[in-house]
């Protein structure tokens, strides 16, 4: 979040001079209740107006004076909870530069505001100043991309992954620095996953490009198997409430001149019929970046959830071919989804916990490690993934099912997506090849 905001800085735009001619407010002396002004509006911006503004999923804007006086009490209560701003890390465990968790200074701050009836202080010029662009959440961005052709969804039923292929028409090599997805229908997407697809690629190549398409219309038998698995990289993954991709100085996604971008988009029903044509943002590197990123995954198709089991433990682990540096992570569940886990195993029984997540079906977030972390070659990564299948999960649509892996939310998934920072002069495929000697094999 504060990346965010550091990064918008040079393209904030001062508004007319009638605010700036508004003296500067004295300063205040320690026991003097909070203003508006002066104290609450900044913490609102720094920590809620990503989401509540206008054309963002918090569901009112926090943005003016009236607008938070009118919830005060709401604000209040909510954040003394620490319901909001969503964060699901457990705080003993990692630290997150995404983290947007209030202090408890901050905390205190809209309390006694809150309590001394919301005074208003005086309006500086900073407080006019909008401090994100309309419409993106990452500087303005050098290349979008939509989909070509809007996706029509039905009121109601299951609707199969719906697949877009968007050329990019780059005609030289490119590093992302940033990106952000933004559906134009955000209500019906459940979550999307943005893979690159390099024109060597034979990943569905029969598939047409530039309109919507699900696997189970292809015609081509392999297009149709391959639909749900690839080894192509990822760009990026959206859930509603996740944060934009920013790398580190220096580090950023590879997409080759010539790629085509496959939008894989999960969206589910919600009583009310609408089209959706989402857009990809990018910002590039200028220069060579130091390291790549890719995606990785630490995934287990093969469980079976008995009916009733409110705690079923599932995991997958794996060992890391050749070194890289650990940046991010973004757990992967459906309805059932309870906690989810990432761990390294040093050996001994010794665990390192790198991140506990008490996952919330309706927030899917990343979390990005403050500082990134060395993994040498042949480390083991674990991710342990709880489900709740009992009828006290009050999102459950079914305890008395027995749950297996599958798209629909229904069904389930535990998938352990995480960033790694690698060679700018490896690829995915390429990071996998295991030196011939070989780390030490458990
Ligand atoms: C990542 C997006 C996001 C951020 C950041 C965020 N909110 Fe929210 N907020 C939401 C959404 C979406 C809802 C609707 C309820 C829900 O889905 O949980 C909500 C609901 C609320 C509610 C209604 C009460 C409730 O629990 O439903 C209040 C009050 C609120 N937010 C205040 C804040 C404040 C104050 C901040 C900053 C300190 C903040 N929010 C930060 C997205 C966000």
């Amino acid at each position: 979040m504060n990346f965010i905001r550091t990064a918008l800085i040079s393209v904030t735009v001062a508004f007319g001079a009638m605010f700036l001619q508004v003296t500067p407010p004295a300063a205040h002396s320690a026991d003097a209740a909070p203003t508006f002004y002066r104290d609450v509006l900044p913490i609102l911006q720094r920590h809620c107006q990503s989401c509540h503004r206008t054309g963002e999923i918090g569901q009112f804007p926090l943005t003016t004076y009236d607008q938070a006086r009118h919830r005060a009490k709401e604000i209040r209560d909510t954040i003394s909870a620490r319901k909001m701003p969503p964060w699901f890390a457990e705080p003993r465990i990692g630290r997150f530069s995404n983290d947007p968790s209030l202090t408890p200074e901050e905390i205190s701050t809209v309390v006694n505001w809150v309590n001394a009836k919301t005074p208003a202080g005086h309006p500086s010029a900073e407080a006019f100043t909008p401090s994100l662009t309309e419409g993106w959440n990452i500087p303005p961005p050098d290349v979008v991309l939509q989909m070509p052709k809007p996706v029509a969804l039905p009121a109601r039923g299951d609707i199969e992954y719906t697949y877009e292929i968007v050329p990019t028409g780059f005609t030289s090599d490119r590093w992302v620095r940033m990106s952000e997805l933004r559906p134009s229908s955000r209500a019906h997407v459940h979550h999307a996953v943005v893979y690159i697809r390099p024109p060597d690629s034979a990943w569905l190549s029969h598939a047409p490009v530039g309109v919507p398409f699900t696997a189970s219309t292809l015609t081509d038998e392999q297009d149709r198997r391959e639909a749900h698995g690839t080894d192509s990289d990822l760009l990026l993954v959206y859930a509603p409430g996740s944060s934009p991709d920013l790398w580190p100085e220096g580090y950023a996604k590879f997409i080759p001149r010539g790629s085509a971008l496959v939008f894989q988009m999960h969206y589910t029903a919600n009583g009310h019929a609408a089209s959706d044509q989402t857009s990809l943002g990018l910002v590039f590197l200028k220069t060579p970046p130091k390291q790549r990123v890719v995606t990785l995954q630490l995934t287990n198709h093969t469980f079976v959830i008995p009916p009733h089991d409110a705690n079923y433990r599932v995991e997958a682990h794996g060992t890391l071919p050749n070194d890289a540096t650990l940046l991010s992570f973004f757990p992967h569940m459906h309805l059932r989804g309870k906690r989810f886990e990432y761990n390294i195993l040093h050996g001994a029984g010794r665990i390192e916990p790198l991140l506990r997540v008490n996952y919330h079906f309706h927030w899917q977030l990343s979390y990005r490690l403050a500082e990134p972390r060395p993994l040498k070659a042949g480390t083991w990564l674990q991710a342990v993934a709880w489900f709740d299948n009992s009828k006290d999960n009050r999102h459950n649509p079914d305890p008395d099912s027995e749950v297996r892996w599958g798209d629909q939310t229904y069904e389930e998934m535990m998938v352990g997506f995480f960033d790694v920072a690698i060679s700018p002069d490896l690829d995915k495929w390429h990071y996998f090849i295991r030196p011939p000697a070989g780390p030490a094999q458990r």
